[in-house]
């Protein structure tokens, strides 16, 4: 049953070569939510794995911007807080930084100040995990503010990558979908 539902689910996301770049092939979520009933079957099968895979969790942090989309439906749905990691200079009130690598320069994620106790059980989650290192930043972001992170999930993952080895070790991986 699970099976049959995560293929069904598969069968609805449409892919796009050469976007945005030259030889990269964009798996396209948004292709997956424009009907209801699919709709209802991503949101179900991510409340599903976080009740088995992640049972402690206290708060949902979802990555910007496709990562809002499933941070707070399934913290709706469970009664926990959704708490948004975003990119640099978009948060009001004091955040916390961290600065990050990636192919050409750096980049910064930003959360507010305050938002996390200590020891907070944290699962981030986001749409897709291609090189990990949205994750990877994510996490190290929350654990310089005391933040117990739990693990993270995405819908898809692009195993060819190997995000997952980025990821630092004893954080859970778990995605939905894969594709190579
Ligand atoms: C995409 C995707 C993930 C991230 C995965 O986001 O939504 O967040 O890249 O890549 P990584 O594993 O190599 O870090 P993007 O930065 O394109 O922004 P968006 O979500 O705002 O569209
Ligand atoms: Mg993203």
């Amino acid at each position: 049953d699970y099976d049959k539902k995560i293929l069904e689910l598969k069968s609805k996301i449409k892919s796009y070569p050469d976007f945005p770049k030259p030889g990269i092939l964009f798996w396209d979520i948004f292709s997956a939510i424009s009907d209801g009933p699919t709709c209802k079957l991503l949101q179900s099968l991510l409340v599903q794995t976080i009740k088995a895979k992640f049972p402690d969790v206290e708060a949902v942090i979802g990555l910007e911007s496709r990562g809002f989309l499933f941070s707070f439906s399934v913290a709706a749905e469970l009664s926990i807080g959704c708490l948004p990691v975003r990119k640099k200079g978009k948060l009001p009130g004091e955040v916390v930084s961290y600065k990050y690598e990636l192919e050409y320069g750096t980049d910064i994620l930003e959360i507010q100040k305050g938002t996390i106790r200590k020891g907070l059980k944290c699962l981030i989650i986001d749409d897709l995990i291609a090189t990990g290192g949205s994750i990877t930043a994510a996490t190290k972001l929350l654990q310089s503010c005391g933040a117990d992170v739990i693990g993270c999930l995405a819908v898809i993952e692009l195993t060819s990558l190997r995000g997952r080895q980025n990821i630092p070790e004893g954080i859970p991986v778990h995605s939905l979908i894969q594709y190579e």
